[in-house]
């Protein structure tokens, strides 16, 4: 499995990572690590670069968002750092919508859904890194 490592210094360069995974042709983006630590930053630059104007606020209250794309296919962004129980996950269709090969889908917090998430997505952990305050993201998957 390769594994990559990003240095990120600010808000600017996590988005323009984001935007970066973007342009490639990965459809399933696993967010995981620290609270705080750039998972939504990430999401936002991902989202803008799909051409999506309208700001993108945390989805955290919200667990999923979906914008639609050209081709009628379309981006969900999924927070699960609510989910209280895998039930919860069942009822909310994650399963379908991470298997239509439409989907291009974003999920913050994707450990909480482990068993959901298919060996083709990309994981991305997210880190404080002391003591300078950047955040380091690790890659790893099918890359
Ligand atoms: N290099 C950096 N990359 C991303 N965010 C940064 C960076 N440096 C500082 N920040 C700040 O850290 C915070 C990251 O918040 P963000 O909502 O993106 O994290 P998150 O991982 O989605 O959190 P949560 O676990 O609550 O979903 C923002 O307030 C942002 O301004
Ligand atoms: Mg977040």
């Amino acid at each position: 499995m390769n594994q990559k490592i990003i240095h990120s210094e600010s808000i600017a360069e996590t988005k323009a990572f984001g935007a970066s995974c973007a342009r490639s042709a990965q459809r399933i983006w696993a967010l995981t690590g620290n609270l705080g630590a750039g998972k939504t930053t990430f999401a936002q630059g991902f989202i803008a670069e799909h051409g999506i104007a309208s700001p993108v606020l945390s989805p955290t209250f919200t667990i999923f968002r979906v914008y639609p794309l050209p081709q009628g296919r379309r981006l969900y962004h999924v927070d699960l750092y609510r989910l209280e129980s895998e039930s919860e996950l069942i009822n909310l269709g994650l399963k379908d919508i991470l298997s239509d090969q439409r989907n291009i889908v974003l999920i913050e917090w994707a450990e909480k859904a482990l068993h959901l998430i298919p060996r083709e997505a990309i994981w991305l952990t997210f880190e404080h890194e002391l003591p300078h305050g950047q955040v380091r993201i690790t890659q790893s998957g099918v890359l």
